[in-house]
């Protein structure tokens, strides 16, 4: 499938696929979007000292690294899973210049650290941010019961992937979740809120990213 690296309107870039007609990012901006949808309204609810996010969407790495420094600076460990089926190359990866935005001098560092850690296999990326990255299909990643406080839903939308926003997905991402735990996703899709709540989610709507007029927000009873 062809695949192009396009700058969103916030200046960020990231991966288009024509055939599709979908980008990896919101094209109103990807680092904004990454901002609020996951750090602001997703990680910034969790406050114990060592926390676990999973991500469903690896690719790019950009909510992995946003949540390395969000997190280094309120001083939590984080235990990362990234499920990841389907990798940007190297030279896309590359492309992006996430590290650009972080206003880190070692974010460029941390973001190649990152990429080179081998899958299936948890790696320190420093003393308080474990990177675990599942290098699989969402239906075969090996996860824990009741062992995840923080899911970023984060694959591509259910037009084009509808196979990946099914009750059945959002039941197994439910039984990894600790209890209260939280899924955050872009998507703001009536039918995907109503299979979120078919599962015992507890369902909240919130103002979306710029560009866009809602994300969701769900809770583990
Ligand atoms: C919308 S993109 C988001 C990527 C990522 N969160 C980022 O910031 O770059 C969706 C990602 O899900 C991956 N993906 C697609 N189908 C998948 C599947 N069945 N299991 C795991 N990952 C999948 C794609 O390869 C892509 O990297």
């Amino acid at each position: 499938m062809e695949r192009q690296i396009v700058t969103t309107a916030d200046g960020s870039k990231t991966i288009f696929l024509p055939e599709w007609n979908e980008h990896y990012h919101s094209s109103h901006g990807a680092l904004q979007e990454a901002q609020h949808v996951f750090i602001r309204h997703g990680l910034h609810l969790l406050t114990s000292d060592y926390i676990t996010v999973l991500e469903m969407g690896f690719g790019t790495g950009l909510n992995a690294l946003l949540t390395f420094f969000s997190s280094e600076k309120r001083n939590q460990y984080v235990h990362y899973i990234g499920i990841e089926a389907f990798p940007p190359s190297e030279e896309e990866i590359a492309a992006m210049d996430y590290a650009s935005f972080a206003s880190d001098p070692t974010s460029g560092a941390i973001y190649e650290h990152m990429h080179a850690t081998s899958w299936n296999t948890p790696a320190p990326i420093s003393e308080h941010f474990v990177l675990e990255k599942q290098l699989c299909d969402l239906q075969n990643a090996t996860v824990a019961p009741e062992t995840v406080d923080l899911v970023y839903f984060d694959a591509f939308g259910p037009r084009v992937q509808p196979e990946l926003w099914t009750p059945e997905v959002f039941q197994r991402i439910y039984d990894w979740l600790v209890p209260g735990g939280i899924l955050v996703t872009y998507c703001a899709k009536g039918q995907v809120k109503r299979d979120l709540k078919s599962v015992g989610f507890l369902v909240e709507s919130l103002p979306g990213p710029p560009g866009k007029r809602e994300m969701t927000r769900a809770f583990k009873r």
